[in-house]
């Protein structure tokens, strides 16, 4: 069901490279609630050709960028604003990548220039893509700003790696710029920490089945979906949020709160 709750809205996402990722499951939202859109990925993964499916299904362009670099970011918000021929309501940043757990590193042994790597894509890419949009003046009054995390910024889950600390400065860079956007434009800024979901860079994790089915016991509603990630960053991005900003807001179906549930007393006790 829809409600036309972005109607008029223009927006940009990054990260959906596949249709189990939370941008992807995100994009088909916003379509629906009536917002235009302009997709956005790394040009290595646009090379997959996946997007395009998305792109058909939302009628918007696709306009790669790397995160990490400044003059890819300036063209995706320079052709953005000409595309929708004016400035942006809301970004969906949907990005995550650990070199260090790509290459099979513990926590206690990462490669520092991997982890510089890891925390630009991850984290202070949040501050780039914010600044870009600063310098260009490129969102509306009053815009809305996403970021997706994890957790494991504020408690250890050992197989989380250096991701755990790519998400604490993801947040904080989330408090900071949204001070300053805040001030300057009425602009949110706001982290949604969501459940383990089974999308390309979740089952990345080592163990993802155990992690993600221990979750599932710790929530007294269960993991949240992709497509419910989707639909709590539709209200983010409307109107009905105006208030909400500088916040790490958990989506995770109440397992922040939880000190144990029944399911996992059973479990122990079996
Ligand atoms: N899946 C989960 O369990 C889970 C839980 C909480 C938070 N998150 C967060 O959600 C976000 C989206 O991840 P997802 O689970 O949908 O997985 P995903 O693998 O589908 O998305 C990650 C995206 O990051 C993009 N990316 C990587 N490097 C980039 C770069 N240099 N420039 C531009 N884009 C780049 C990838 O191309 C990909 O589209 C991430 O921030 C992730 O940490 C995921």
């Amino acid at each position: 069901m829809s409600y036309n709750l972005l109607k008029g809205k223009k927006g940009i996402i990054f990260g959906a490279l596949d249709e189990k990722s939370i941008a992807w499951r995100t994009a088909l939202k916003c379509h629906a609630e009536g917002a235009q859109l302009v997709l956005s990925n790394a040009p290595v993964a646009l090379r997959m050709g996946e997007i395009n499916k998305l792109a058909e299904a939302v009628q918007a362009p696709v306009i790669g960028a790397d995160v990490t670099n400044m003059d890819d970011l300036k063209k995706l918000f320079e052709e953005s604003m000409k595309h929708f021929g004016g400035g942006i309501d809301f970004v969906l940043h949907s990005i995550g990548m650990s070199l260090n757990m790509r290459k099979g590193k513990s926590y206690t042994e990462i490669d520092y220039e991997w982890n510089k790597k890891t925390l630009d894509i991850s984290a202070m890419s949040l501050h780039r893509v914010l600044r870009t949009a600063w310098d260009l003046d490129a969102l509306n009054e009053g815009a809305s700003v996403v970021a997706l995390t994890y957790i494991a910024a504020q408690r250890v889950f050992p197989d989380y790696n250096e991701m755990a600390d790519a998400k604490a400065l993801l947040e904080s860079v989330t408090r900071s710029f949204g001070y300053y956007y805040g001030m300057k434009k009425k602009v949110r800024v706001n982290t949604v920490s969501q459940s383990p979901t089974r999308t390309t860079a979740g089952s990345g994790v080592k163990g993802f089945d155990g992690f993600i089915t221990y979750a599932e016991k710790m929530s007294p509603l269960g993991n949240a979906t992709g497509d419910q990630c989707a639909d709590y960053c539709v209200t983010l991005f409307s109107d009905l949020t105006r208030m909400v900003t500088m916040q790490n807001l958990f989506h995770d179906g109440g397992f922040s709160f939880s000190g144990v549930t029944q399911g996992v007393i059973d479990q122990m006790e079996k």
